[in-house]
């Protein structure tokens, strides 16, 4: 069944989302968007390329006057401005002008690395979303968040630019690998646990629908949680506040990320960070012992690790502490007042972060007993 969101930005429609199950309504949506006769350029990587590239520009043809591609090796080691001006290089080559388009065809790297190009060239054109993974699909193609890492800080160099159009085709979530698939449920995971009880108990409710893929499951679930992104950036668009409980986990995530040399996925790793930010809820009271592990043990099924060996905690702490969301001396954490209800807490101790880091550490000792 199609659904169609439109997204406000300041009360009023920005851009809309379809969720549709392949590639064949999205041309109608581009003539709407009166794109007919101007250029565009698809960015992929190699992994989209492969998979969706032909079926894609056969699913536009007609629209653009002139397409061309631009496909970059797969992996967070090309989110950078190489990249961006590598694109940018294309645009130009092809004369392209402020009133082309760039259409983002991939997984989260490929649509912020594309929405940035979006952003800059000639101090902005449109740019589409066509998220190809869970992840981009509940979470990174919303919003308008663009933008590459800095030698190893992760999304320092961006901005905000809003998509024009965002279009779902369920059926690639199909085709995903396992190991991207579950990647994606960390998000869903999160905003559950943030905001949405009813979501959280869903997806307990349909954990082997989930496990299958069954079509009907993955849409509600996509939906679900387009819905709750779409709460939150209408609230809060440019990170003033609300926005800011959408990085539950992601703060000792975004550290082991970078510590572990991006070997593990950024869901992998906010899961590890969601664990670790439920333990601090812990200590601080807010959540009961019961809750702490029940939280901790609905990551398993997903195939989500709760914890992770041969990490120095100091180093993630020093680490962390060097990242963007720290504000001066104090790192903001979001933590859980409950199952489907977050705050920000400014209070939380190095001590605190520490012992929260070691609660998810699996050591040598753990191994013995
Ligand atoms: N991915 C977090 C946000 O869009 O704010």
């Amino acid at each position: 069944m199609s659904k169609l969101i439109t997204v406000n930005v300041n009360k009023k429609p920005a851009y809309d989302i379809m969720l549709e199950k392949d590639f064949s309504m999205l041309k109608g949506k581009l003539v709407e968007l009166e794109y007919t006769g101007k250029r565009c350029c698809i960015v992929c990587d190699s992994n989209t390329n492969k998979l969706y590239l032909s079926k894609f520009k056969k699913a536009i043809e007609g629209v653009f006057d002139t397409v061309v591609d631009y496909t970059f090796e797969a992996g967070e080691e090309r989110k950078n401005t190489d990249t961006v001006y590598s694109i940018i290089e294309t645009l130009v080559n092809n004369s392209f002008d402020r009133h082309d388009i760039l259409i983002a065809l991939g997984g989260g790297v490929v649509g912020d690395i594309t929405g940035y190009a979006a952003a800059i060239y000639m101090r902005g054109i449109d740019f589409v979303q066509v998220p190809t993974t869970l992840l981009a699909c509940v979470d990174s193609s919303i919003g308008g968040k663009t933008g590459v890492d800095f030698k190893s800080y992760k999304n320092l160099v961006g901005a905000f630019k809003m998509p024009s159009l965002v279009y779902i085709a369920i059926d690639t979530l199909l085709s995903l690998p396992e190991r991207q698939y579950y990647n994606g449920m960390g998000e869903v995971m999160k905003y559950g646990l943030i905001m949405d009880a009813s979501l959280y108990e869903w997806i307990i409710e349909k954990m082997y629908d989930i496990h299958d893929k069954k079509y009907e499951t993955l849409e509600e679930m996509v939906g679900y949680c387009i819905d709750c992104k779409k709460r939150i950036v209408e609230k809060d668009p440019f990170e003033k506040g609300d926005r800011m409980l959408l990085n539950f986990g992601h703060t000792i995530g975004h550290a082991i990320e970078r510590e572990k040399n991006f070997e593990f996925l950024h869901g992998e790793c906010i899961s590890l960070g969601m664990v670790a930010a439920a333990y601090m809820s812990l200590k601080k009271e807010k959540i009961s012992s019961d809750e702490f592990y029940e939280i901790r043990d609905m990551f398993v099924p997903f195939n989500l690790p709760i914890t992770i060996d041969n990490i120095d905690p100091q180093k993630i702490l020093e680490t962390l502490k060097h990242d963007k969301k720290s504000n001066g001396k104090t790192v903001k954490f979001i933590l859980l007042k409950k199952v489907g209800k977050a705050y920000i807490d400014e209070t939380v101790t190095d001590e605190e972060i520490l012992a929260a880091i070691r609660e998810i550490h699996f050591t040598e000792e753990d191994m013995k007993a």
